[in-house]
């Protein structure tokens, strides 16, 4: 007999590692795997003084703190050169792939991005070098040319962003040489708006399983993932797939989203370098225990079969597909074949329909228990004032409810 040990690497994440945690306590798996069984313990990670030589005491890790906890990060690079730790996301690629060079790359691959420049910032640290380096090599610029080029509306936003901060929406040149005199020290884009959309969707994408979501942009926080459903034609649905396991396996990101904007029949993706996707149930309610099953039969593959970490990204066999000048659809599809051989899909599918088939009962099961709604409100209490709690907690475990009631159908 083997174990597998599962780290939870967490922030201020509370509901969905309750979650997963009970579902592997009732699953508790003892899987047949190459002559041996194999079980599985799963444990929070705690951050402390680390030795650089001592070994990790993981098999995996769902890391959350990666993108902005230093420390984790640093110990799971090391985990991941010295011991061989599967870690989702890959740490290298979520600490140097910002916004701006997921756009980049995917322009290179020859996705619709809309029209986007860079500025340089408004203002500066005042570090020594400045002075000499601007004087010799900034040139003046005329904000409104750039403007022109890019076209209204437009949007602002920090090329590293996240969390919509300092996000705007601007109508003239008016709004934009304000938004830029506001912008400080931030490196921004102007990105032309994709205006009028007719859908606007979020794909969630955990290893090789993809979700999704009608997103509404304008509605408060816990109505922003619709629970609308064939809200795409397949065609799209699958182009949608496509483009996000494309992004996700050329960034060496296991677990990421992306959001597109439909116009004139045509997806444009504008966001997708989100390596620390929302996973909590006050944001995707209905589509939690989605998330929930979703990571347990992931990290469960992982771990039970040892799936090597790949170190480092190796973008040219994207390349070379970008540069046979197929065109788009057909091109996408063969991005996307890479994907599939690097998410391992077909591999995967059979070990879920092999070994975790009880998933589905075990999870309609539990998420009617007391301890999924303990979770459900322990997120709520810590996210809203006292006076909403129970307001909140009874409307997203009724969309929970609702998940349960449209699964028996
Ligand atoms: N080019 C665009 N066309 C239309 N809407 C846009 C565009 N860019 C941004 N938006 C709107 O602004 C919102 C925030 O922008 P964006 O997603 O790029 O920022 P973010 O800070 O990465 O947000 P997130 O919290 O989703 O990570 C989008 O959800 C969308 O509603
Ligand atoms: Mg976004």
């Amino acid at each position: 007999m083997v174990t597998r040990r599962i780290g939870l690497s967490l922030g201020a994440d509370i509901c969905w590692p309750l979650c997963y945690e009970a579902l592997l306590r009732k699953m508790n798996l003892a899987l047949p795997i190459d002559g041996k069984t194999v079980r599985f313990e799963v444990e929070r990670v705690t951050i402390e003084p680390f030795d650089l030589r001592q070994p990790c005491r993981y098999d995996m890790v769902l890391d959350r703190l990666t993108h902005w906890y230093s420390t984790s990060r640093e110990w799971i690079k090391k985990a991941i050169i010295m011991d061989g730790l599967y870690v989702l996301n890959n740490p290298w690629a979520v600490q140097s792939m910002e916004k701006h060079t997921s756009y980049c790359a995917m322009m290179h691959l020859g996705m619709p991005i809309p029209e986007t420049w860079m500025i340089p910032p408004k203002s500066y640290e005042p570090l020594p070098d400045l002075r000499p380096t601007l004087h010799a090599y900034a040139k003046l610029f005329d904000l409104g040319r750039v403007g022109e080029s890019v076209g209204y509306p437009m949007f602002m936003k920090p090329y590293d962003g996240g969390g919509w901060k300092a996000v705007t929406r601007l109508a003239d040149e008016k709004a934009l040489r304000a938004a830029y005199d506001q912008s400080g020290k931030m490196v921004m884009h102007l990105q032309r708006a994709i205006e009028p959309f007719d859908r606007f969707v979020r794909c969630i994408g955990l290893g090789p399983q993809t979700k999704l979501v009608r997103y509404e942009p304008g509605a408060p926080l816990h109505d922003r993932y619709t629970m609308d459903r064939d809200f795409v034609p397949d065609e799209e649905a699958a182009l949608l797939r496509d483009t996000t396991l494309t992004i996700n396996a050329f960034f060496g990101w296991d677990f990421n989203s992306c959001e597109a904007l439909r116009k004139n029949g045509e997806w444009y993706p504008i966001d997708f370098a989100n390596p620390c996707p929302d996973s909590q149930v006050t944001s995707l309610h209905y589509h939690f225990p989605w998330l929930v099953k979703a990571n347990v039969r992931w990290s469960i593959f992982v771990a039970a079969t040892k799936r090597r970490m790949r170190r480092t990204l190796d973008w040219d066999p994207f390349y070379e597909v970008a540069e046979q000048g197929l065109p788009y659809r057909e091109r996408l599809k063969a991005y996307a074949a890479i994907a599939a051989r690097r998410f391992e899909t077909d591999r995967f599918e059979e070990f879920c329909a092999t070994h975790l088939s009880q998933l589905d009962e075990v999870a309609w099961e539990f998420f009617a228990t007391e301890e999924a709604k303990r979770a459900v409100r322990l997120k709520v209490q810590a996210l809203f004032p006292a006076h909403e709690v129970e307001q909140f907690t009874e409307l997203f475990w009724a969309r929970i409810q609702q998940w349960r009631k449209d699964q028996r159908a």
